[in-house]
C-alpha cells in the first residue's frame, strides 16, 4: 500500500487491520472510477446541499462545479457528498427545529468519510449556522461558500425584495389595500430567482458574519447567486481548501473568542437579524466559547448601524455588493476590530482588509459619523419578564415605542393567536402590549418566526402600523416593528411569560435594557403554583423526542446540550 498523503487513511481502525481497511476503502472508491493518481492527493469534501425544495440553494450544482475546478487546479481531489438541505418555507414545523439535525448530519458525515478538508456550501437561513456548528465540532480544516443573495424583483415599476416586501404587501392586503388577484401576481415577483433573501435577513446576516468570523474567503458574502463573480469566488474557495488541508488550519484556529467578538460587532454594524445572535452563540458553544450578553450590548453601544439595507434601511444585497460588500463595513469599524485574527485566507483580518479594493463613493455603507442608527441594531434585554434575556432589533423599531408601558393582551399559543387576532370582539387598543407565548424552543416546538405578531385587523384598518409585541418566539430578520423576542426562560418551561394575564401592565424600556411585568410578586407566586406545562403531542418518539429532551434556551443558542463542547469531549479521529 503506497503511503497516501490524502485523507483516505482517516479513521481506519474499523477492521483492526489498517492496511486491510485501506485496501477495501480503495477498492470501493475506485468503483467510482478514480485512478490511483487521483486518489494519491489531498481529498477535499464538498457538502452538496442542493434540494428541489430549496430555491436559495438552486445554484449549488454550479458552485460545486466551480469549487471542484479550484480544487483540481490546486492539485487536490474534490469529492461531493450530500447533507440535509432546508428552506425556510419547507421545514415543518420550523427550520430552527431542524437546524440541529442538519448540524449533526454535517458533523457526522464530515467525520465519517475520508477527507483532508471540507468546503461547506450554505445559504438559506439555517444552513450556514448548521454547517459551521458541525464543522466546528469536527474541527477538520473547513471553509464556507454561500450561495449568495437573489437579485431584486420588480412589480409595476417598484423594486421588490424577499421577504421584507412580502410582509409589507401582506399587511396591505390585510388592510384591504391590495386585492387577492394582485397578491397572486406579486407572489411571482418577490423571489425572482436563485439565491437567498436579498434584504438584511438571517441569510445575509449569516453570510456577512461568517466572512467577519474568518470562515469565508474575503469578499464572498454579498456576491449575487447568479453572478460570474460568485463562481470565481467558489473556484478560489476550492483552491484554498487544498491549502488549508496542508496547513492544517482548523475552525478552532479561526473561530476564536476574538473572532466571535468581531462577528458580534459586524452583526451590530450591519443591522443584522436577531437570529444571528442565536446562531453565533450556538457555533461558539461548539468550540467551548460562551458569548456574553453584557459584552454584546457594550459592543452595540459602540457600534452604530452602518449598512443601509431593508428592513432597517432602503437598499438590497446587490447594492451592498456594488458598494464593495463587507470590506467597506470592516474598514469603517476597523479600529474596533481585533485585526490580528486569522482567517481562512491564511492571512489576518487586518491583511484581508488591506488587500480589499480601495473604497469608492457609494451610499450603502455609511460612515461612523453618519450612521443609519446610533447604537447597534440589536439590544439584549433583562428584567423580571426575561430573567435569562430577550432581544429587540431596536434599529427596526418605532422610536416612540422604545419606552412604553401598556396593558397585556395575551395569546396562549400560535393557534390561539390565529383564532382571535382578527376578531372584531378582541379587546385591544393601540397602546396595548401584544403577548404571544408557548412559541419558544420547546413550546411550539421549534421557536417559530411568529414574533412578528400581526397588528389586529381592526387596528390595522384604522392605520395602526406598529405596537409593542413580545414573545418567546423568534422573528425573521426581514421583519420590522417594536418587537421583543427570545424571552427566556420560555413560557413552556414555566418562565415568567407563562404567568402574564390579560390586563397586566408591562413596561418596556430599551435604553435601560428592561422588560418588566408590573405585578406583585405574591400574585405571581399564586399564579406560578397553579401553572401546568402545556402538552406537546407526539413527543414520545423520533427526532421530536430528542429535540424536546435536549434543546436549550435562546441564550445557549438553542443547541442540544450534548452537542456543545464539554471538557474531555470527542475530538477528531
Ligand atoms: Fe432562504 Fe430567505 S428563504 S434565505
Ligand atoms: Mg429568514
Amino acid at each position: 500500500m503506497t503511503d497516501s498523503p490524502s485523507g483516505m487513511k482517516k479513521g481506519l481502525a474499523n477492521y483492526g487491520d489498517a492496511d486491510f481497511s485501506l485496501f477495501l476503502r480503495k477498492a470501493f472508491i475506485k468503483a467510482m472510477g478514480y485512478s490511483d493518481s487521483a486518489l494519491d492527493r489531498p481529498i477535499v469534501g464538498i457538502t452538496n446541499t442542493y434540494s428541489g425544495y430549496n430555491a436559495c440553494h438552486r445554484n449549488v450544482p454550479d458552485l460545486i462545479e466551480a469549487i471542484k475546478r479550484g480544487v483540481m487546479l490546486a492539485g487536490g481531489l474534490p469529492i461531493e457528498f450530500p447533507i440535509v438541505s432546508m428552506h425556510e418555507s419547507f421545514s415543518h414545523p420550523t427550520s430552527m427545529f431542524l437546524r440541529n439535525l442538519m448540524a449533526m448530519d454535517a458533523e457526522e458525515m464530515i467525520r465519517a468519510q475520508p477527507m483532508d478538508s471540507v468546503v461547506l456550501i450554505g445559504g438559506c437561513d439555517k444552513t450556514v449556522p448548521a454547517l459551521l456548528m458541525g464543522a466546528a465540532s469536527v474541527d477538520l480544516p473547513a471553509i464556507i461558500e454561500v450561495t449568495g443573495p437573489m437579485m431584486t424583483g420588480s412589480y409595476r415599476g417598484e423594486k421588490l425584495g424577499a421577504c421584507t416586501d412580502c410582509r409589507r404587501f401582506w399587511a396591505m392586503h390585510r388592510a384591504g389595500e391590495v386585492s387577492e388577484a394582485e397578491t397572486e401576481e406579486i407572489s411571482g415577483k418577490l423571489a425572482p430567482g436563485a439565491g437567498t433573501c436579498m434584504v438584511m435577513g438571517t441569510a445575509s446576516t449569516m453570510a456577512l458574519v461568517s466572512e467577519a468570523l474568518g470562515m469565508m474567503l474575503p469578499g464572498g458574502a454579498a456576491i449575487p447567486a447568479v453572478a460570474a463573480d460568485r463562481l470565481r469566488h467558489a473556484e478560489a474557495t476550492g483552491a484554498r481548501a487544498v491549502a488549508i488541508a496542508a496547513e492544517k488550519l482548523r475552525p478552532s484556529d479561526i473561530m476564536t473568542e476574538a473572532a466571535f467578538a468581531n462577528a458580534l460587532r459586524v452583526l451590530q454594524a450591519i443591522g443584522g437579524s436577531t437570529n444571528g445572535l442565536i446562531h453565533l452563540t450556538a457555533i461558539a458553544g461548539r468550540l467551548g466559547i460562551s458569548l456574553d450578553f453584557a459584552t454584546f450590548n457594550r459592543i452595540g453601544a459602540e457600534t452604530p448601524v452602518l449598512v443601509d439595507l431593508k428592513p432597517s434601511g432602503q437598499h438590497y444585497m446587490e447594492d451592498l455588493e456594488k458598494a464593495g460588500g463587507l470590506a467597506p463595513v470592516l474598514r469603517e469599524i476597523e479600529a474596533l476590530l481585533d485585526t490580528g485574527c486569522r482567517t481562512v485566507s491564511g492571512k489576518t483580518l487586518g491583511e484581508d482588509i488591506a488587500d480589499a479594493p480601495a473604497p469608492w463613493p457609494q451610499d450603502v455603507v455609511r460612515t461612523m459619523a453618519d450612521p443609519i442608527h446610533q447604537g447597534g441594531g440589536i439590544r439584549v434585554l433583562g428584567g423580571n419578564l426575561a430573567p435569562k434575556g430577550a432581544v429587540i432589533k431596536q434599529a427596526a423599531a418605532t422610536p416612540a415605542l422604545l419606552k412604553h408601558a401598556g396593558r397585556a393582551v395575551v395569546f396562549d399559543s400560535l393557534q390561539d393567536l390565529a383564532e382571535r387576532i382578527d376578531s372584531p370582539d378582541l379587546d385591544v387598543g393601540p397602546d396595548d402590549v401584544l403577548v404571544l407565548r408557548n412559541a419558544g424552543p420547546k413550546g411550539a416546538p421549534g421557536m417559530p418566526e411568529a414574533g412578528y405578531i400581526p397588528i389586529p385587523k381592526k387596528l390595522a384598518a384604522t392605520g395602526v402600523k406598529d405596537m409593542v409585541r413580545i414573545s418567546d418566539a423568534r422573528m425573521s430578520g426581514t421583519a420590522f416593528g417594536t418587537i421583543v423576542l427570545h424571552i427566556s426562560p420560555e413560557a413552556a418551561i414555566g418562565g415568567p411569560l407563562a404567568l402574564v394575564e390579560n390586563g397586566d401592565q408591562i413596561s418596556l424600556d430599551v435604553a435601560a435594557g428592561r422588560i418588566e411585568l408590573l405585578v406583585r410578586e405574591s400574585t405571581l407566586a399564586e399564579r406560578r403554583a397553579k401553572w401546568r406545562p402545556p402538552e406537546v403531542p407526539g413527543s414520545n418518539r423520533g427526532y421530536l423526542k430528542l429535540y424536546l429532551d435536549q434543546v436549550l434556551q435562546a441564550e445557549d443558542g438553542c443547541d442540544f446540550d450534548f452537542l456543545r463542547k464539554h471538557p474531555g469531549g470527542r475530538t477528531i479521529d
